[in-house]
């Protein structure tokens, strides 16, 4: 399968909203620790929109990214325009490192949630300043794309090409 020159309107969307979607976790997540603090003290939680809101999102993200990789294996995504190996590899591995996060987030609230795993719950902790770390690069992978090698990168998550 030859890759395509571009994103699918379907892939462009999907990948906005789980944008937006895990900006709102991080920014709103606090609420959802208030709640797991009360389970392992075995009270029972004040189930507030912001809980129900953190589940439903979360969930929404590791459906989302699911449906990514689908897209991903039938339809294809453009090659990375790298000049080197090593932005080939960085592009890649930051991809699929975000591809990771996606769904071992949401796969780990739900195991500590759900199935009591405390473990997972802790891990689940760790991935905020992973996510952080990983989505800061990518952010500043785009804009050396936008305004130093000026390639129009940031045109390909805009404009479909389905
Ligand atoms: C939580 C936030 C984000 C996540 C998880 C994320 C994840 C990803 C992933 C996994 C890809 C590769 C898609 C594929 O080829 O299958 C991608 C592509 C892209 N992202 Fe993001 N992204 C996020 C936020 C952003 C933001 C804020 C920007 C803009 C500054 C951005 C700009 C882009 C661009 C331009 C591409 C296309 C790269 C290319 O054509 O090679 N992303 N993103
Ligand atoms: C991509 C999806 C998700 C992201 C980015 C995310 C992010 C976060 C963040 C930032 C916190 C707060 C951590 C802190 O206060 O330091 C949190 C806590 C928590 N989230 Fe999520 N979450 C996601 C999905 C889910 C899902 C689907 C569930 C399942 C119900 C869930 C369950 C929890 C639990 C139980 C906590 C408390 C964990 C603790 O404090 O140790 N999360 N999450």
């Amino acid at each position: 399968m030859s890759a395509p020159q571009g994103y699918s309107a379907t892939q462009i969307v999907l990948h906005w909203l789980v944008a937006g979607l895990i900006l709102f976790q991080l920014v709103f997540g606090e609420a959802m620790s208030t709640a797991w603090r009360a389970v392992r003290r075995d009270m029972a939680p004040d189930m507030t929109l912001a809980v129900w809101a953190h589940i439903i999102a979360g969930i929404a993200v590791l459906v989302f990214a699911l449906w990514r990789l689908q897209l991903r294996a039938t339809r294809g995504a453009p090659d990375a325009p790298a000049d080197t190996a090593l932005m080939m590899a960085a592009a890649t591995w930051g991809h699929r490192a975000l591809y990771a996060v996606m769904l071992l987030t949401p796969i780990t609230g739900l195991l500590a949630w759900y199935g009591g795993v405390v473990e997972a719950g802790e891990v689940h902790e760790w991935f905020k300043p992973v996510i952080i770390v990983l989505v800061a690069g990518h952010v500043l992978a785009a804009l050396y794309h936008q305004f130093i090698r000026k390639d129009g990168l940031l045109v390909r998550m805009k404009r479909p090409l389905d």
